[in-house]
């Protein structure tokens, strides 16, 4: 085909799919595709410079201008808008409208009803269809010329679609960044150890006043018109919201919430509809812009001042606010880490009163340069924890204090110390400083233990019911209770001091909890809250080893065998498990009568699993890695033969370099590494994985095993979580997303898409009473 008919298809192709893509939220080409054209235009090009044409998609990004952004006035100025802030403001604008119009208050005038964007105005002029200039709003008679970074925004057409625009057109709109892109954004800047953006809005100005275009093209920004300024050389429709309708067809992306409704009821429910929607957009809004959408009423009425009296902008509560910082307090968590929590002079934002805030660690006080006395911009969008995203240091006064991590914990006075960081490898532990600080005092702090006691009952450990955080805090503070292994030996006399009790509630709670001495050992494990172990990790300790006896004594080494445990996982529980104090406390709960359902052996994909060779590989020896283990295995077969080995021996075995002999003869000279290779390899062949071991261990293989079952809807008989431990009783796993891998997806009412996707991907579907019936014949 001729290149220059070619690039033409390309770039009408490219375009097509932009348009369909950013303006229409439906792109029928996939991602792949469209590269594939995109690159076929820019070699096409670059072939045929002669055809390169600045309208070309290929083009949106110029070369840098050689001095800042030049002023230019609007030829019709970019004004602002009323504010209301309550319905009345609201019903009060709408009875003005009447009245300037002459018009009864029974008659029904539309509104055109649009979020109020909250990013950077602008205004781009189209001429004979092409982009030719892009405006800020600047104070609203002079601006700045963008046009080069406008460009280079996906959305923002650089020729116009079809061809019944006017001769020049004057398109008004907001460019934004989407929250996903925020966010994003801020995570590189972050890795990258650079300034983050407080907000999409703050990000999107500062991405549009860029000098380089270049820069400005990597920021994930959009265009929303929301009006027009000029227009000369054709008309538009008399309607604001045809006129919008119309800028759609011409490409440019229009909000997708406008909608066209009947007087002031209207007004009232789309608010509503629309704060409603809020928190779910996907971009930033202050607000909603309500316009008399007839043109010739809105000529009618006029302006006032620098606003229009035909529209009004009724805000939304703002989600940032200033406040002062009175105090940073230190609460302690269940695993003993410390977390600053900001006091704040007491301040209505996102819609409540907020008065404390998250700061999350040390290391957020100390990249946020807070300081006691501070004025600082809280945020608060949807039900998230209010947050401290930036210290106005420009308002500091001097009398500010820093803060200081406590020496000694708020609550039990214990010390409190930095966490070290540690990085297993080689044989050795690296550490370094963490960002966490925690109080020593562990179940002696009475607020450790408080939680460690509500995370034992909770309903996902051993799901005790009527040990709510009131009767919990009783228990402590009376010392009825210095350890969760304490809860066991409580008689009902005890319950009967606490407030609230009587005779039949003490025993019902006595009862409950004698009842749950007879547990699952995955539960028991869950409930014991080692750091870094939650009810995933619990579940495959104990299926993969079967006994609290050998999770107890595993060595982390070979915890690290266990399907997703890794280093920093094993070594926590293996230190949470040789703690004299955490010792006694299983030793008690064992001596009352803790029994486990679910005691048994070995898993069976573990038994006789781990060769000689993944042991040696396991004892990271310097210098030998797979092949060099396989090796060394073949030639010596017993742990005992290559431990007695010296440097001739070692100099006879094939295939092993010089290198790997040193590396082997340095661990063989060091005892700790004897001794911790000699442990491993018992304790592999006490639990049965040793490479010799013949399955001796019982085995029972379950009916489940290697399934993965989703469940959706709603179940009638028991609650999705029952269901799922049933399931998982049986060695399935459930997931919660429908794949080719998924066996089974149970489906009761109200099943949506999960359903639809096992039906398109042929996946075996069951009802309620299937699975019940299921259930019922492999238990
Ligand atoms: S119409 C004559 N519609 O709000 C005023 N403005 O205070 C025409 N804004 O800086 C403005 N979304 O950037 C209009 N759907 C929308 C809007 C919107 C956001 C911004 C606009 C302006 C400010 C007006």
């Amino acid at each position: 085909m001729n290149p220059e008919i070619r690039i033409q298809q390309l770039r009408d192709q490219i375009n097509e799919h932009n348009y369909r893509y950013y303006v229409l939220d439906d792109p029928t080409l996939p991602d792949i595709e469209y590269d594939r054209l995109f690159i076929e235009l820019r070699e096409l090009e670059a072939a045929h410079p002669e055809w390169v044409s600045d309208d070309s998609p290929t083009q949106r990004v110029g070369a840098k201008p050689d001095s800042g952004f030049a002023e230019v006035r609007h030829e019709m100025p970019m004004l602002s808008l009323d504010n209301a802030f309550a319905d009345q403001d609201l019903t009060d604008f709408i009875r003005r409208v009447h009245e300037r119009l002459k018009r009864p208050a029974a008659e029904v005038i539309q509104f055109s009803c649009e979020p109020k964007l909250d990013g950077i105005a602008i205004s781009i002029f189209y001429e004979q269809g092409r982009l030719t200039r892009a405006l800020t709003r600047g104070d609203g008679y002079t601006g700045e010329d963008i046009t080069l970074n406008v460009r280079t925004v996906r959305n923002v057409p650089v020729r116009l679609r079809g061809d019944d625009w006017p001769e020049r057109l004057e398109i008004r709109g907001e460019i934004y960044m989407p929250r996903a892109g925020f966010e994003k954004l801020n995570e590189r800047a972050r890795e990258k150890d650079e300034k983050t953006f407080v907000n999409p809005r703050n990000a999107a100005a500062g991405s549009l006043r860029q000098l380089d275009p270049a820069i400005t093209a990597s920021r994930p920004l959009e265009l929303c018109a929301y009006s027009t300024g000029i227009v000369e050389g054709g008309t538009l429709p008399d309607s604001h919201y045809e006129t919008l309708k119309l800028l759609q067809q011409w490409g440019l992306r229009i909000n997708p919430e406008m909608r066209l409704v009947d007087g002031l009821e209207g007004c009232l429910a789309y608010y509503e509809q629309l704060a409603n929607k809020r928190d779910g957009l996907g971009y930033d809004i202050d607000g909603i812009v309500y316009k008399v959408d007839d043109k010739r009423l809105q000529e009618t009425l006029g302006y006032v001042a620098r606003a229009p009296r035909w529209a009004i902008a009724r805000k939304f509560p703002a989600q940032e606010e200033i406040t002062r910082l009175n105090a940073v307090e230190f609460q302690v968590g269940r695993t003993g880490a410390i977390t600053p929590v900001a006091r704040l002079e007491p301040v209505f934002v996102g819609g409540v009163t907020v008065s404390n805030a998250t700061l999350h660690n040390m290391d957020e006080i100390a990249r946020l340069d807070i300081r006691e006395g501070d004025q600082v911009i809280v945020h608060r969008a949807g039900d998230v924890i209010p947050k401290v995203v930036r210290v106005l240091t420009e308002k500091r006064t001097g009398d500010e204090k820093p803060i200081q991590v406590p020496s000694h914990c708020p609550v039990c006075g214990s010390d409190v110390e930095r966490t070290q960081l540690q990085r297993h490898g080689k044989g050795k532990v690296h550490s370094s400083e963490g960002s966490i600080y925690r109080c020593v005092g562990r179940l002696v702090c009475s607020a450790q233990l408080k939680q460690a006691i509500l995370h034992f009952v909770s309903r996902r450990a051993l799901d005790i019911e009527g040990l709510g955080e009131k009767n919990v805090d009783q228990l402590v503070e009376r010392k009825l209770v210095r350890s969760p292994a304490d809860l066991f030996s409580l008689t009902v006399e005890d319950f009967l001091q606490l407030d609230g009790f009587a005779q039949l509630s003490s025993e019902n709670l006595y009862n409950a909890i004698q009842a749950r001495k007879q547990t699952t050992l995955a539960r028991f494990i869950f409930a014991l809250g080692i750091p870094e172990v939650g009810e995933e990790t619990a579940r495959t300790l104990a299926t993969s080893l079967g006994s609290l006896q050998r999770i107890r004594t595993a060595l982390p080494e070979l915890l690290t065998w266990l399907p997703d445990i890794g280093n920093e996982v094993a070594f926590s529980i293996a230190h949470f498990m040789q703690d004299e104090h955490n010792r006694q406390i299983l030793d008690s709960m064992i001596e009352q009568g803790m029994v486990f359902d679910d005691e048994g052996g070995l898993s069976p994909a573990l038994v006789g699993q781990i060769s000689f060779a993944q042991l040696l590989i396991k004892m990271s020896i310097p210098g030998v890695a797979q092949t060099g283990a396989e090796n060394l295995a073949n030639y010596f077969t017993t742990l005992e033969a290559l431990l007695e080995a010296d440097a001739a021996r070692l100099s006879q075995i094939p295939r092993f370099s010089a290198k790997a002999r040193a590396g082997l003869l340095e661990c063989l000279a060091d005892k700790e590494w004897c001794r911790l290779i000699g442990a491993l390899e018992q304790q592999l062949s006490d639990f049965g994985m040793h490479w010799e071991c013949q399955a001796e261990v019982a085995v029972t293989e379950q009916p489940l095993s290697g399934q993965t079952w989703v469940l959706t809807g709603t179940l009638e008989s028991m609650t999705r979580d029952e269901a799922k431990d049933r399931l998982v009783a049986l060695g399935a796993k459930v997931s919660g997303s429908v794949s080719k891998n998924t066996d089974c997806v149970v489906a009761g009412p109200g099943a949506g898409s999960k359903l639809s996707k096992a039906e398109q991907l042929g996946v075996r579907v069951m009802d309620e009473a299937g699975l019940l019936a299921f259930l019922q014949e492999k238990s």
